[in-house]
């Protein structure tokens, strides 16, 4: 885990990794990371919805020394945002979810695992020597859920991401139209993207064909299918989960203030806002425009992360001025390992780190921790004062 990661000299710009991983990845791996449900423009509207949001600057303070920790359920972590559960990272390129257990440490922050994860969530605590948390979704089978709370209890996992926002999977055409499945099913069409994307298809091989090691190990021998109903989850399942896990309990997808007061209310110790970043329901409306509607049922004190739509430094800043006490990032992770694996991440997490500085220098201000709504230029939302 020691050795040093050259941050990548092909990147300077997000932009400049989602376009290189395009060009790196197998089309039906970069269709998935980059796709979105039915026309996709609510994962636009997350970010253009964030871009709205302008802030203030301050003059003439000293700003000189800046501090970006964030302390979030009694850990201090080195910065105010961790990485977003991300199913199946390997397909991007081999040994993604060690890239970013890798990152989890030098940065200290957390790494959230997926369900899906291609790395066991035993493994993932073991390389990210403790600091990552578990996401989980309810399927039909509530048995696997309880065995992986087992499972995530005996690893010395202390924080539990309930997923709920996806009772129903909605259509994403390019999985469909390039026949992406899990399992796989490889015909002509997959394996000429395969064949004109040599190096990724060789890397893989070498590797080990990604898998959900989360259902492989498993002693009850589950399988992950993809399209798999999770329509039965309700919140008698919420209660479910709460009595059987002690830990913190986080969950995620929540976009209603009658929602999060009934999940307050029910035990769970924070929410995370998100849309799942436009990959859900297509008609709804962008997180950032949940965050501070939320944020104000659930009063100051309630803990709420936020996800959907980062995409800079910035983003992080509007999105705790609106309301949010840690941010996950998502997609731009995996732009940044397709384009050029541990070195292209190293090189976002820095351009990220780098404008979160300067952005809250720029607002007047020395300390993450002291953000507010006051640093919002618009004058609407200042006036809400959360
Ligand atoms: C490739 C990919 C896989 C994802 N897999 C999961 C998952 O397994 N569980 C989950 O709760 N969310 C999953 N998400 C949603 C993310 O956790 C997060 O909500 C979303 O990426 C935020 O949007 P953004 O990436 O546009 O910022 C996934 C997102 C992507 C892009």
């Amino acid at each position: 885990m020691s050795e040093k990661i050259i941050p990548s000299k092909k990147i300077h710009s997000l932009e400049d990794a989602r376009n290189l991983s395009k060009k790196r990845l197998p089309k039906m791996f970069f269709d998935f990371v980059d796709g979105a449900s039915g026309d996709e423009k609510l994962c636009e509207l997350n970010s253009t919805a964030l871009d709205q949001i302008r802030l203030e600057p301050r003059v003439l303070r000293n700003v000189e020394k800046r501090n970006l920790s964030k302390k979030f359920f009694g850990v201090n972590y080195d910065l105010p945002f961790g990485f977003a559960p991300m199913g199946m990272c390997n397909l991007t390129w081999p040994g993604a979810d060690k890239m970013l257990a890798k990152e989890s440490i030098i940065n200290n922050i957390p790494t959230c695992v997926s369900m899906a994860s291609t790395t066991s969530l035993e493994k993932m605590y073991e390389f990210t020597e403790g600091r990552s948390w578990l996401q989980l979704y309810i399927f039909q089978d509530e048995k696997f859920v309880m065995e992986l709370l087992d499972r995530a209890k005996k690893t010395g996992y202390k924080t539990l991401v309930l997923t709920v926002d996806v009772p129903i999977q909605f259509r994403r055409a390019k999985d469909d139209k390039n026949g992406f499945t899990v399992p796989f099913k490889i015909g002509p069409k997959q394996f000429f993207d395969f064949a004109t994307h040599p190096n990724w298809s060789i890397s893989t091989l070498l590797y080990g064909i990604p898998k959900p090691m989360n259902y492989e190990t498993s002693k009850g021998g589950n399988k992950f299918v993809r399209s798999e109903s999770r329509g039965s989850t309700d919140w008698e399942t919420l209660k479910r989960i709460r009595n059987a896990w002690k830990g913190n309990l986080v969950v995620k997808g929540v976009m209603s203030q009658d929602d999060s007061l009934k999940i307050k209310d029910i035990g769970a110790d924070a929410i995370q806002v998100s849309n799942h970043g436009g990959r859900q329901l297509e008609s709804a409306t962008s997180a950032i425009n949940a965050l501070p509607l939320i944020r104000k049922a659930l009063g100051p004190e309630f803990p709420l992360i936020f996800d959907s739509g980062i995409r800079s430094g910035g983003d992080i800043i509007r999105a705790l001025a609106f309301g949010a006490d840690y941010v996950m990032i998502g997609r731009p992770l995996m732009y940044a390992i397709g384009a050029d694996g541990a070195q292209g991440l190293r090189k976002i997490i820095e351009i990220i780190k780098g404008e979160l500085s300067t952005t809250l220098g720029l607002v007047g201000l020395t300390d993450i921790n002291e953000i507010t709504s006051e640093i919002i230029a618009q004058k609407f939302f200042k006036d809400m004062k959360y």
